[in-house]
């Protein structure tokens, strides 16, 4: 039996595992299993690739299933052969030397055909998914403009001439298409629901596309080390009912100067159908802008705080402007930060303490980050928290 004393020690515990009884032995071993695999449950991983909820993920999915499925097959297979010829062929005192088969042509070419059959019966669908995921998606596709900058998200979506930053909505049912660049150093995307991995470059576009299958929040997280903040550059994608998604657009278009009637998208900025060109990523057309229209006046600290926003250099980095929003701009954008889940690039859940928190010492939340401490004072950061909430 296992005795608490056991545990104080390992040389005890490696003691008492000897003297148990194998029915102790056996259950222990079970208990800790079933520990084991209790932390499997992708439930409490949002950032799992075992629950794919997109196409694209679904692609890689089946395949690591199908992959799986064959190689339990061939373990099963060789450890059950093996250990049946352990019993059924053991030696005994005495035995003759047993029949040696060196050189057996049959037996060779049969354990040289059987893996070659399961390496292709793996490499066809391999290879299939290689093509399906590197596929161009369709015209219909919702292009979407990523822009990876240490350590933060951008998102444009030229067809309806808006830019957000660390949230990105996805209508669901619909292929999103994504032309991703970096404004800095290597990032990699990565959507673990939805998508694969891919990396964005400075100075070269890449892409990828999904469909998101399911609604609901989920996390996604820069994938290549980027800088000490790599491990903080996160954002979330918010999956909605197409109907949703229309009015997230709608409203999103109300924060900010509306482009006056038949003018083109802003510089830069290219129509959903354009299939050549880069992502633009540098700083051109950067200027700093004034706020957008705003929301709706909220009190003595709503108006303290804008002025606050305008005096105190937020507005030299920050873009409150879905609508029209300059590109380049050092800081993210802004204008629906009141409403986003997360700020800091999934750092902190946006709640009034956090965004005060991080407004007066952004260095000791994420240091190193390019947002310096301006000595906003407590107070302050309280009309500047109101301020941005009522950005929605
Ligand atoms: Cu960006 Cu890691």
């Amino acid at each position: 039996m296992l005795k608490t004393a056991a545990w104080r020690s390992p040389r005890l515990v490696l003691l008492t595992w000897r003297r148990a009884t194998p029915t102790w032995r056996l259950v222990t071993a079970l208990c800790l299993l079933t520990l084991v695999l209790a932390g499997c449950s992708p439930e409490h991983y949002p950032q799992t690739t075992l629950l794919p909820r997109g196409d694209f993920a679904r692609i890689a999915d089946d395949l690591l299933n199908t992959t799986v499925k064959w190689a339990l097959l061939v373990f099963v297979l060789v450890e059950g052969v093996l250990i049946y010829a352990i019993f059924r062929f053991r030696g005994k005192p005495g035995d003759p030397e047993p029949h040696q088969t060196h050189g057996n042509t049959t037996v060779e070419i049969i354990w040289t055909v059987i893996p070659a059959l399961i390496l292709a019966a793996i490499a066809v669908p391999t290879v299939r998914a290689i093509f399906q995921t590197n596929a161009i998606p369709g015209k219909d596709a919702l292009t979407i403009e990523v822009v990876g900058h240490q350590w933060w998200w951008e998102f444009r979506y030229p067809e309806f001439n808006l830019t957000t930053a660390n949230e990105i909505h996805v209508p669901v049912g619909r292929t999103v298409s994504l032309r991703m660049g970096s404004a800095d150093v290597i990032h990699s995307f990565w959507i673990p629901q939805f998508a694969g991995k891919r990396d964005v470059f400075a100075n070269r576009e890449t892409r990828i596309w999904f469909k998101a299958e399911t609604e609901g929040e989920y996390p996604g997280q820069c994938a290549e080390f980027c800088g000490i903040q790599h491990a903080r550059m996160a954002y979330r994608i918010r999956a909605q009912n197409p109907t949703e998604f229309q009015a997230w657009v709608a409203h999103m278009q109300t924060l900010g100067p509306k482009p006056p009637a038949g003018t083109k998208p802003a510089a830069g900025t290219k129509p959903a159908a354009a299939a050549s060109g880069t992502v633009q990523t540098a700083s051109a057309g950067a200027t700093v802008q004034q706020a957008g229209p705003a929301p709706k006046p909220q009190g003595a600290n709503y108006a303290t705080g804008e002025q606050l926003f305008m005096t105190k250099g937020c507005v030299g980095c920050h873009s409150l402007q879905a609508v029209n929003a300059p590109k380049g701009m050092v800081g993210p954008n802004l204008a629906n930060v009141g409403a986003r889940s997360y700020i800091a690039a999934g750092t902190l859940k946006n709640t009034d303490e956090n965004l005060a928190r991080w407004i007066q010492n952004p260095q000791g939340i994420k240091k190193g980050v390019l947002m310096p401490n301006l000595g906003v004072s407590p107070p302050e950061a309280q009309a500047l928290v109101a301020y941005l909430r009522a950005h929605q």
